[in-house]
Protein backbone atom coordinates (compact mmCIF):
# COMPACT_ATOMS: atom_id res chain seq x y z
CA UNK A 1 0.00 0.00 0.00
CA UNK A 2 1.31 3.69 -0.81
CA UNK A 3 -0.84 4.82 1.98
CA UNK A 4 0.69 3.45 4.63
CA UNK A 5 -0.73 3.41 8.32
CA UNK A 6 2.28 5.41 9.86
CA UNK A 7 1.89 8.81 8.02
CA UNK A 8 -1.77 8.32 9.54
CA UNK A 9 -0.96 10.66 12.96
CA UNK A 10 -3.41 11.79 15.35
CA UNK A 11 -2.83 15.38 14.26
CA UNK A 12 -4.09 14.49 10.44
CA UNK A 13 -7.37 12.87 12.21
CA UNK A 14 -7.98 16.34 14.03
CA UNK A 15 -7.16 18.49 11.22
CA UNK A 16 -9.62 16.06 9.20
CA UNK A 17 -12.17 16.42 11.68
CA UNK A 18 -12.39 19.67 12.79
CA UNK A 19 -15.14 20.76 10.15
CA UNK A 20 -18.42 22.35 10.36
CA UNK A 21 -20.42 22.50 13.48
CA UNK A 22 -23.23 21.08 11.52
CA UNK A 23 -21.50 18.28 10.66
CA UNK A 24 -22.77 14.92 11.15
CA UNK A 25 -22.12 11.51 11.39
CA UNK A 26 -18.10 11.70 11.22
CA UNK A 27 -16.21 8.81 11.86
CA UNK A 28 -12.95 9.35 14.17
CA UNK A 29 -10.21 8.93 11.13
CA UNK A 30 -9.32 7.72 8.77
CA UNK A 31 -10.60 4.03 8.39
CA UNK A 32 -8.21 1.01 7.25
CA UNK A 33 -9.71 -2.40 6.05
CA UNK A 34 -12.99 -3.13 4.48
CA UNK A 35 -15.09 -3.08 7.39
CA UNK A 36 -16.62 0.10 7.59
CA UNK A 37 -19.46 -0.05 10.45
CA UNK A 38 -19.58 3.39 10.88
CA UNK A 39 -20.80 3.97 7.16
CA UNK A 40 -22.62 1.35 6.72
CA UNK A 41 -25.83 3.40 6.50
CA UNK A 42 -25.68 5.23 3.03
CA UNK A 43 -27.39 2.52 1.36
CA UNK A 44 -29.93 4.76 -0.32
CA UNK A 45 -28.13 8.17 -0.54
CA UNK A 46 -28.08 9.06 -4.35
CA UNK A 47 -24.27 10.50 -4.99
CA UNK A 48 -23.76 13.14 -7.56
CA UNK A 49 -21.32 16.03 -8.44
CA UNK A 50 -18.57 14.39 -7.31
CA UNK A 51 -15.33 16.79 -8.70
CA UNK A 52 -11.67 16.22 -6.83
CA UNK A 53 -10.32 19.36 -5.97
CA UNK A 54 -6.51 20.73 -4.78
CA UNK A 55 -5.84 20.42 -0.81
CA UNK A 56 -3.26 21.75 1.03
CA UNK A 57 0.22 20.42 -1.03
CA UNK A 58 0.89 17.77 -3.43
CA UNK A 59 0.38 15.24 -1.18
CA UNK A 60 -3.30 15.84 -0.57
CA UNK A 61 -6.35 15.79 -2.90
CA UNK A 62 -9.91 16.82 -1.52
CA UNK A 63 -13.07 15.24 -3.28
CA UNK A 64 -16.64 17.08 -2.89
CA UNK A 65 -20.08 15.79 -3.31
CA UNK A 66 -23.71 16.28 -3.01
CA UNK A 67 -25.45 13.60 -1.12
CA UNK A 68 -29.42 13.09 -1.27
CA UNK A 69 -28.91 11.93 2.51
CA UNK A 70 -26.80 12.98 5.57
CA UNK A 71 -25.50 9.29 6.18
CA UNK A 72 -22.31 8.83 7.23
CA UNK A 73 -19.79 8.64 4.34
CA UNK A 74 -16.26 8.51 3.26
CA UNK A 75 -13.71 8.28 0.20
CA UNK A 76 -12.19 4.84 0.05
CA UNK A 77 -8.72 5.13 -1.73
CA UNK A 78 -6.25 2.68 -3.00
CA UNK A 79 -3.56 2.32 -5.33
CA UNK A 80 -5.18 1.16 -8.90
CA UNK A 81 -2.79 -1.48 -8.97
CA UNK A 82 -4.17 -2.83 -5.88
CA UNK A 83 -7.87 -2.35 -7.23
CA UNK A 84 -8.09 -5.80 -9.43
CA UNK A 85 -11.62 -6.42 -11.44
CA UNK A 86 -12.71 -2.99 -9.91
CA UNK A 87 -12.30 -4.48 -6.30
CA UNK A 88 -10.56 -2.28 -3.85
CA UNK A 89 -8.45 -4.30 -1.72
CA UNK A 90 -9.47 -5.42 1.77
CA UNK A 91 -6.72 -2.77 3.30
CA UNK A 92 -8.22 0.05 1.09
CA UNK A 93 -8.31 3.26 3.13
CA UNK A 94 -11.30 5.26 4.13
CA UNK A 95 -11.17 9.22 5.13
CA UNK A 96 -14.41 10.29 6.59
CA UNK A 97 -16.47 12.71 4.88
CA UNK A 98 -18.04 16.16 6.35
CA UNK A 99 -21.64 15.90 5.97
CA UNK A 100 -23.39 18.97 6.03
CA UNK A 101 -27.25 19.98 4.85
CA UNK A 102 -27.34 22.05 1.77
CA UNK A 103 -28.41 25.20 2.63
CA UNK A 104 -30.24 25.75 -1.06
CA UNK A 105 -31.60 23.22 -3.18
CA UNK A 106 -32.14 20.44 -0.76
CA UNK A 107 -30.07 17.28 0.08
CA UNK A 108 -26.59 17.59 1.56
CA UNK A 109 -22.61 18.19 0.56
CA UNK A 110 -20.19 16.20 1.67
CA UNK A 111 -16.33 16.66 1.33
CA UNK A 112 -13.16 14.45 2.63
CA UNK A 113 -9.62 15.18 2.50
CA UNK A 114 -7.33 12.63 0.71
CA UNK A 115 -4.00 12.88 2.23
CA UNK A 116 -0.59 11.33 2.62
CA UNK A 117 -0.39 11.07 -1.10
CA UNK A 118 3.26 9.26 -2.29
CA UNK A 119 4.31 10.88 -5.69
CA UNK A 120 4.20 9.06 -9.03
CA UNK A 121 1.10 6.57 -8.08
CA UNK A 122 -1.89 6.33 -9.50
CA UNK A 123 -4.70 6.05 -7.02
CA UNK A 124 -8.41 4.74 -7.45
CA UNK A 125 -11.13 6.47 -5.47
CA UNK A 126 -14.64 5.79 -4.77
CA UNK A 127 -17.34 8.29 -2.05
CA UNK A 128 -20.64 7.15 -0.67
CA UNK A 129 -20.59 3.63 1.86
CA UNK A 130 -20.13 -0.07 2.15
CA UNK A 131 -23.39 -1.05 -0.24
CA UNK A 132 -23.59 2.04 -1.75
CA UNK A 133 -20.32 3.20 -3.65
CA UNK A 134 -19.84 6.17 -6.55
CA UNK A 135 -18.19 4.96 -9.25
CA UNK A 136 -14.52 4.76 -9.42
CA UNK A 137 -12.26 7.63 -10.20
CA UNK A 138 -8.43 7.71 -10.53
CA UNK A 139 -6.02 10.22 -10.03
CA UNK A 140 -2.44 10.02 -11.14
CA UNK A 141 0.30 12.25 -8.58
CA UNK A 142 3.86 12.91 -10.35
CA UNK A 143 7.58 13.79 -9.41
CA UNK A 144 6.77 15.81 -5.88
CA UNK A 145 10.25 17.27 -5.81
CA UNK A 146 10.91 18.31 -9.46
CA UNK A 147 11.25 22.14 -11.01
CA UNK A 148 8.83 21.07 -13.50
CA UNK A 149 4.90 21.51 -12.86
CA UNK A 150 2.52 22.15 -15.95
CA UNK A 151 -1.22 23.37 -14.81
CA UNK A 152 -4.30 24.52 -17.21
CA UNK A 153 -5.93 27.79 -16.40
CA UNK A 154 -9.52 28.21 -17.63
CA UNK A 155 -11.52 31.19 -18.11
CA UNK A 156 -15.62 31.59 -17.18
CA UNK A 157 -17.56 28.82 -18.44
CA UNK A 158 -20.31 29.85 -16.86
CA UNK A 159 -22.51 27.54 -17.88
CA UNK A 160 -25.77 29.04 -19.09
CA UNK A 161 -24.78 32.44 -20.31
CA UNK A 162 -25.72 31.80 -23.84
CA UNK A 163 -29.05 30.60 -22.82
CA UNK A 164 -28.66 27.20 -23.96
CA UNK A 165 -27.40 24.95 -20.90
CA UNK A 166 -26.49 21.64 -23.01
CA UNK A 167 -24.68 23.69 -26.02
CA UNK A 168 -22.40 25.56 -23.24
CA UNK A 169 -21.74 22.22 -21.27
CA UNK A 170 -20.50 20.40 -24.74
CA UNK A 171 -18.44 23.20 -25.56
CA UNK A 172 -16.55 23.40 -21.89
CA UNK A 173 -16.66 19.25 -21.77
CA UNK A 174 -14.60 19.50 -25.42
CA UNK A 175 -12.68 22.25 -23.91
CA UNK A 176 -11.30 20.07 -20.96
CA UNK A 177 -10.54 16.81 -23.39
CA UNK A 178 -8.65 19.18 -25.69
CA UNK A 179 -6.65 20.64 -23.12
CA UNK A 180 -6.20 17.17 -21.17
CA UNK A 181 -5.51 15.36 -24.61
CA UNK A 182 -2.62 17.73 -25.22
CA UNK A 183 -1.31 17.64 -21.91
CA UNK A 184 -2.18 14.69 -20.10
CA UNK A 185 0.17 15.11 -17.27
CA UNK A 186 -1.21 18.61 -16.20
CA UNK A 187 -1.24 18.71 -12.43
CA UNK A 188 -3.97 21.01 -11.68
CA UNK A 189 -6.84 22.68 -13.53
CA UNK A 190 -7.02 26.45 -12.08
CA UNK A 191 -10.66 28.18 -12.38
CA UNK A 192 -10.55 31.78 -13.32
CA UNK A 193 -13.86 32.00 -11.78
CA UNK A 194 -17.71 32.12 -13.17
CA UNK A 195 -18.22 28.18 -13.10
CA UNK A 196 -21.78 28.82 -14.03
CA UNK A 197 -24.59 32.06 -15.06
CA UNK A 198 -26.84 31.62 -11.97
CA UNK A 199 -25.15 31.06 -8.52
CA UNK A 200 -27.82 28.01 -7.52
CA UNK A 201 -29.31 27.08 -10.27
CA UNK A 202 -28.09 22.84 -10.36
CA UNK A 203 -28.98 21.95 -13.83
CA UNK A 204 -26.03 24.49 -14.51
CA UNK A 205 -23.47 23.41 -12.17
CA UNK A 206 -24.63 19.19 -12.94
CA UNK A 207 -23.41 20.30 -17.20
CA UNK A 208 -20.53 22.63 -15.57
CA UNK A 209 -19.58 18.90 -13.66
CA UNK A 210 -20.35 16.25 -16.45
CA UNK A 211 -17.06 15.69 -17.59
CA UNK A 212 -14.83 13.31 -15.97
CA UNK A 213 -11.72 15.21 -15.93
CA UNK A 214 -12.93 16.87 -13.32
CA UNK A 215 -12.94 13.83 -11.52
CA UNK A 216 -9.28 12.53 -12.45
CA UNK A 217 -7.43 16.14 -12.14
CA UNK A 218 -7.97 18.64 -9.11
CA UNK A 219 -9.84 21.67 -9.78
CA UNK A 220 -8.95 24.53 -7.89
CA UNK A 221 -12.36 26.65 -7.65
CA UNK A 222 -12.36 30.39 -8.16
CA UNK A 223 -15.35 32.66 -7.59
CA UNK A 224 -16.72 34.99 -9.88
CA UNK A 225 -19.09 36.76 -9.54
CA UNK A 226 -21.78 34.98 -11.12
CA UNK A 227 -21.12 31.76 -8.70
CA UNK A 228 -20.72 34.80 -5.86
CA UNK A 229 -24.77 35.59 -4.86
CA UNK A 230 -26.13 31.98 -3.94
CA UNK A 231 -24.75 29.02 -1.21
CA UNK A 232 -24.10 26.23 -4.13
CA UNK A 233 -20.22 27.09 -4.77
CA UNK A 234 -19.61 26.71 -1.68
CA UNK A 235 -21.58 23.91 -1.41
CA UNK A 236 -19.79 21.96 -4.60
CA UNK A 237 -16.28 23.10 -3.86
CA UNK A 238 -14.60 22.88 -0.24
CA UNK A 239 -10.91 24.74 -0.91
CA UNK A 240 -8.16 24.41 1.70
CA UNK A 241 -6.62 26.90 3.87
CA UNK A 242 -9.55 29.04 3.74
CA UNK A 243 -10.41 32.15 5.29
CA UNK A 244 -14.47 33.72 5.09
CA UNK A 245 -13.46 36.48 7.15
CA UNK A 246 -16.07 39.33 6.04
CA UNK A 247 -13.64 41.35 4.00
CA UNK A 248 -12.77 38.57 1.83
CA UNK A 249 -16.70 37.44 1.59
CA UNK A 250 -18.24 40.56 1.62
CA UNK A 251 -21.79 39.49 2.09
CA UNK A 252 -24.05 37.70 4.16
CA UNK A 253 -22.53 34.13 4.89
CA UNK A 254 -25.95 32.73 4.53
CA UNK A 255 -26.39 33.22 1.39
CA UNK A 256 -23.68 34.30 -0.46
CA UNK A 257 -20.16 32.35 -0.97
CA UNK A 258 -16.71 33.81 -0.58
CA UNK A 259 -13.62 33.16 0.57
CA UNK A 260 -9.67 33.55 0.25
CA UNK A 261 -7.41 30.30 0.28
CA UNK A 262 -4.34 29.32 -0.19
CA UNK A 263 -2.83 26.07 -1.41
CA UNK A 264 1.01 24.92 -1.68
CA UNK A 265 1.77 22.31 -4.94
CA UNK A 266 5.48 21.71 -5.27
CA UNK A 267 7.28 24.77 -4.61
CA UNK A 268 4.84 27.39 -6.12
CA UNK A 269 2.29 29.05 -3.64
CA UNK A 270 -0.67 29.66 -5.10
CA UNK A 271 -2.94 32.50 -3.81
CA UNK A 272 -6.79 32.49 -4.37
CA UNK A 273 -8.97 35.72 -3.60
CA UNK A 274 -12.75 36.09 -3.82
CA UNK A 275 -12.39 39.41 -5.64
CA UNK A 276 -15.94 40.16 -5.40
CA UNK A 277 -15.08 41.68 -1.72
CA UNK A 278 -14.18 44.92 -3.24
CA UNK A 279 -16.05 47.59 -1.13
CA UNK A 280 -15.36 48.64 2.06
CA UNK A 281 -11.60 48.15 2.20
CA UNK A 282 -10.90 44.95 0.92
CA UNK A 283 -9.00 45.21 -1.48
CA UNK A 284 -6.77 46.63 1.46
CA UNK A 285 -7.95 43.25 3.27
CA UNK A 286 -7.09 40.76 0.39
CA UNK A 287 -3.43 42.56 0.31
CA UNK A 288 -2.93 42.31 3.71
CA UNK A 289 -3.89 38.29 3.22
CA UNK A 290 -1.78 37.80 0.58
CA UNK A 291 1.11 39.57 2.72
CA UNK A 292 0.60 36.73 5.36
CA UNK A 293 0.41 34.43 3.17
CA UNK A 294 3.53 35.22 1.46
CA UNK A 295 5.36 35.92 4.43
CA UNK A 296 3.84 32.45 6.68
CA UNK A 297 3.54 30.08 3.50
CA UNK A 298 5.89 31.51 1.16
CA UNK A 299 9.32 30.23 2.29
CA UNK A 300 11.23 28.17 -0.34
CA UNK A 301 8.37 28.96 -3.39
CA UNK A 302 10.08 29.23 -6.19
CA UNK A 303 7.29 31.11 -8.00
CA UNK A 304 4.14 32.68 -6.57
CA UNK A 305 0.43 33.06 -8.52
CA UNK A 306 -1.86 35.03 -7.48
CA UNK A 307 -5.57 33.76 -8.66
CA UNK A 308 -8.71 36.25 -8.88
CA UNK A 309 -11.79 36.80 -10.77
CA UNK A 310 -11.87 40.23 -12.04
CA UNK A 311 -8.98 40.83 -14.38
CA UNK A 312 -7.18 44.64 -13.29
CA UNK A 313 -5.81 45.19 -16.71
CA UNK A 314 -9.19 44.26 -19.03
CA UNK A 315 -9.06 44.31 -22.47
CA UNK A 316 -12.61 44.53 -23.19
CA UNK A 317 -15.79 45.01 -21.86
CA UNK A 318 -14.92 45.20 -18.15
CA UNK A 319 -11.55 47.28 -18.99
CA UNK A 320 -13.20 50.53 -17.22
CA UNK A 321 -15.69 49.24 -14.30
CA UNK A 322 -15.54 51.34 -11.52
CA UNK A 323 -14.26 48.83 -9.20
CA UNK A 324 -11.23 47.87 -12.13
CA UNK A 325 -10.38 51.46 -11.97
CA UNK A 326 -10.24 51.45 -8.06
CA UNK A 327 -7.92 47.76 -8.46
CA UNK A 328 -5.29 49.24 -10.75
CA UNK A 329 -4.35 51.94 -7.99
CA UNK A 330 -4.96 49.43 -5.26
CA UNK A 331 -3.44 46.21 -6.18
CA UNK A 332 -0.23 46.27 -8.35
CA UNK A 333 2.84 47.77 -6.23
CA UNK A 334 1.46 45.52 -3.49
CA UNK A 335 1.76 42.20 -6.10
CA UNK A 336 5.33 43.76 -7.00
CA UNK A 337 6.83 44.11 -3.26
CA UNK A 338 5.34 40.70 -2.49
CA UNK A 339 6.92 39.32 -5.14
CA UNK A 340 4.03 37.68 -7.24
CA UNK A 341 5.38 35.56 -10.35
CA UNK A 342 2.34 35.74 -12.02
CA UNK A 343 -1.41 36.62 -11.69
CA UNK A 344 -4.25 34.72 -13.38
CA UNK A 345 -7.73 36.47 -14.03
CA UNK A 346 -11.27 35.84 -15.79
CA UNK A 347 -14.66 38.04 -16.07
CA UNK A 348 -13.53 39.66 -19.51
CA UNK A 349 -13.89 36.53 -21.84
CA UNK A 350 -10.94 37.95 -23.64
CA UNK A 351 -7.30 37.12 -23.50
CA UNK A 352 -4.56 39.21 -22.36
CA UNK A 353 -1.01 39.00 -21.21
CA UNK A 354 0.41 42.21 -19.45
CA UNK A 355 3.99 43.70 -20.72
CA UNK A 356 6.01 43.26 -17.33
CA UNK A 357 4.65 45.13 -14.74
CA UNK A 358 6.46 46.84 -11.77
CA UNK A 359 4.77 48.65 -9.38
CA UNK A 360 1.90 49.32 -11.64
CA UNK A 361 4.21 50.75 -14.77
CA UNK A 362 5.59 49.20 -17.64
CA UNK A 363 8.58 47.85 -16.24
CA UNK A 364 10.84 48.04 -19.37
CA UNK A 365 8.95 50.88 -21.74
CA UNK A 366 11.02 49.11 -24.51
CA UNK A 367 9.21 45.51 -24.08
CA UNK A 368 7.75 44.51 -27.20
CA UNK A 369 4.25 43.94 -28.23
CA UNK A 370 3.88 40.51 -28.49
CA UNK A 371 7.40 39.48 -27.50
CA UNK A 372 7.95 35.89 -27.06
CA UNK A 373 10.65 35.93 -24.21
CA UNK A 374 11.13 38.34 -21.05
CA UNK A 375 12.98 39.08 -18.00
CA UNK A 376 10.49 39.63 -15.11
CA UNK A 377 13.37 40.88 -13.29
CA UNK A 378 12.75 41.83 -9.38
CA UNK A 379 8.84 43.51 -8.73
CA UNK A 380 8.27 42.13 -11.75
CA UNK A 381 4.49 40.46 -12.23
CA UNK A 382 2.85 38.92 -15.57
CA UNK A 383 -0.89 39.75 -15.40
CA UNK A 384 -3.34 37.15 -17.80
CA UNK A 385 -6.87 37.17 -18.53
CA UNK A 386 -8.48 34.21 -19.78
CA UNK A 387 -11.11 33.74 -22.56
CA UNK A 388 -14.05 31.60 -22.73
CA UNK A 389 -13.16 27.93 -21.77
CA UNK A 390 -16.39 27.48 -23.01
CA UNK A 391 -17.62 29.51 -25.59
CA UNK A 392 -20.94 30.42 -23.85
CA UNK A 393 -20.23 34.19 -23.88
CA UNK A 394 -17.07 36.62 -25.66
CA UNK A 395 -16.62 40.01 -25.34
CA UNK A 396 -15.10 41.92 -27.96
CA UNK A 397 -11.74 43.69 -27.05
CA UNK A 398 -12.21 47.69 -26.71
CA UNK A 399 -10.24 50.46 -27.54
CA UNK A 400 -8.19 52.26 -24.93
CA UNK A 401 -10.57 55.24 -23.45
CA UNK A 402 -8.88 58.05 -21.32
CA UNK A 403 -12.11 59.67 -20.92
CA UNK A 404 -13.19 56.64 -19.00
CA UNK A 405 -10.16 55.92 -16.94
CA UNK A 406 -7.08 58.54 -17.63
CA UNK A 407 -4.88 56.19 -16.11
CA UNK A 408 -5.85 53.50 -18.97
CA UNK A 409 -4.84 55.06 -21.77
CA UNK A 410 -3.39 53.09 -25.33
CA UNK A 411 -0.08 51.75 -25.65
CA UNK A 412 1.97 53.79 -27.29
CA UNK A 413 3.93 50.82 -29.17
CA UNK A 414 0.36 49.61 -30.52
CA UNK A 415 -2.21 52.18 -29.50
CA UNK A 416 -5.50 50.01 -30.43
CA UNK A 417 -4.09 48.06 -27.42
CA UNK A 418 -4.31 49.15 -23.65
CA UNK A 419 -0.81 50.51 -22.19
CA UNK A 420 -0.25 47.33 -19.74
CA UNK A 421 -0.68 44.89 -22.56
CA UNK A 422 1.55 42.93 -24.51
CA UNK A 423 -1.16 40.71 -26.41
CA UNK A 424 -4.92 41.44 -26.71
CA UNK A 425 -6.77 38.98 -28.44
CA UNK A 426 -10.79 37.76 -29.39
CA UNK A 427 -11.30 35.12 -32.25
CA UNK A 428 -14.89 33.80 -30.25
CA UNK A 429 -13.34 30.50 -30.35
CA UNK A 430 -12.87 28.53 -27.05
CA UNK A 431 -9.03 28.93 -25.47
CA UNK A 432 -7.48 27.91 -22.16
CA UNK A 433 -3.79 28.88 -21.13
CA UNK A 434 -1.01 26.51 -20.41
CA UNK A 435 1.67 27.41 -17.68
CA UNK A 436 4.56 25.15 -17.89
CA UNK A 437 7.02 25.82 -14.90
CA UNK A 438 10.67 24.95 -15.89
CA UNK A 439 13.02 25.88 -13.13
CA UNK A 440 13.41 29.44 -13.34
CA UNK A 441 11.16 30.20 -16.68
CA UNK A 442 7.33 30.55 -16.73
CA UNK A 443 6.17 29.37 -20.12
CA UNK A 444 2.45 30.80 -20.53
CA UNK A 445 0.57 29.78 -24.14
CA UNK A 446 -3.20 30.56 -24.94
CA UNK A 447 -4.05 27.45 -26.88
CA UNK A 448 -7.52 27.33 -29.00
CA UNK A 449 -9.39 24.34 -27.91
CA UNK A 450 -12.33 24.83 -30.26
CA UNK A 451 -13.08 26.42 -33.64
CA UNK A 452 -15.50 28.48 -34.84
CA UNK A 453 -17.22 25.26 -35.67
CA UNK A 454 -19.88 23.56 -32.94
CA UNK A 455 -19.68 23.05 -29.97
CA UNK A 456 -19.48 26.86 -29.79
CA UNK A 457 -22.97 28.22 -28.62
CA UNK A 458 -22.57 31.97 -28.78
CA UNK A 459 -21.48 31.50 -31.93
CA UNK A 460 -23.96 28.80 -33.01
CA UNK A 461 -26.91 30.95 -31.40
CA UNK A 462 -25.84 33.97 -33.66
CA UNK A 463 -24.71 35.92 -30.57
CA UNK A 464 -21.39 36.92 -32.39
CA UNK A 465 -21.42 37.64 -36.25
CA UNK A 466 -18.09 36.48 -36.74
CA UNK A 467 -15.74 34.64 -35.83
CA UNK A 468 -11.76 33.88 -36.85
CA UNK A 469 -8.59 35.38 -36.37
CA UNK A 470 -8.34 39.35 -37.32
CA UNK A 471 -12.04 39.82 -36.37
CA UNK A 472 -13.06 37.00 -38.39
CA UNK A 473 -10.61 37.96 -41.58
CA UNK A 474 -7.93 35.49 -40.65
CA UNK A 475 -7.84 32.02 -41.30
CA UNK A 476 -9.15 29.90 -39.36
CA UNK A 477 -6.82 28.10 -36.76
CA UNK A 478 -6.99 24.64 -35.82
CA UNK A 479 -7.64 23.27 -32.58
CA UNK A 480 -4.26 22.83 -30.41
CA UNK A 481 -2.90 25.92 -32.31
CA UNK A 482 -1.25 29.15 -30.33
CA UNK A 483 -2.60 32.24 -29.90
CA UNK A 484 -0.20 33.47 -27.87
CA UNK A 485 3.48 32.24 -26.06
CA UNK A 486 5.66 33.88 -23.68
CA UNK A 487 8.66 32.84 -22.11
CA UNK A 488 9.31 34.45 -18.85
CA UNK A 489 12.91 34.03 -16.85
CA UNK A 490 12.22 34.90 -13.51
CA UNK A 491 14.80 36.43 -11.18
CA UNK A 492 14.60 33.69 -8.11
CA UNK A 493 17.42 36.14 -5.75
CA UNK A 494 16.26 39.30 -6.27
CA UNK A 495 13.00 37.77 -5.93
CA UNK A 496 13.47 36.64 -2.87
CA UNK A 497 14.68 39.53 -1.65
CA UNK A 498 11.55 41.31 -2.66
CA UNK A 499 9.78 39.04 -0.68
CA UNK A 500 11.62 40.19 2.36
CA UNK A 501 11.79 43.54 1.73
CA UNK A 502 8.13 43.01 1.73
CA UNK A 503 7.57 42.09 4.83
CA UNK A 504 9.85 44.40 6.64
CA UNK A 505 8.12 47.67 4.76
CA UNK A 506 5.61 49.64 5.96
CA UNK A 507 3.71 50.08 2.32
CA UNK A 508 0.58 48.74 3.74
CA UNK A 509 0.16 51.08 5.97
FE1 LIG B 1 -17.52 37.48 -14.35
Amino acid sequence: MKLDKGTQGPGLVLRRVAMSATAVALSAGAVFGGGLATAAHADSATLTGIVLGVGADETQRVVSWYSSTGTAQVVQVAPTSKVVDGRFPANAVTFPATVTANVVNGGYNAHATIDSLKQNTAYSYRVGAEGNWSPTYSFTTQDFNGNNLDFLFFGDPQIGSSGNVAKDGAGWEDTLNVALAANPKAELLVSGGDQVESANTETQWNAFLASDKLRQYPWAATIGNHDVGGKAYEQHFWTPNTDRSAPYYNGSATTRSGGDYWFRYKNILFIDINSNAYASGSDAAHIAYITDVVNKHGAGAKHTVLIYHHAIYSPASHANDSDNKVRRQDFPTAFSKLGVDLVLQGHDHSYSRSYVIKNGQKANKDEQPGATEVSKGPGGVIYVTANSASGSKYYDLTAPDTTKDPNYGPDPLNPKSHWANSVENQEHVRTYVRVQVRGNKLVVENLRSGTCAAPNSAVELGQESWCGPDSGAGAAQPVGSTVDKVVIHTNEGKAGEDKQAASESDWLQ
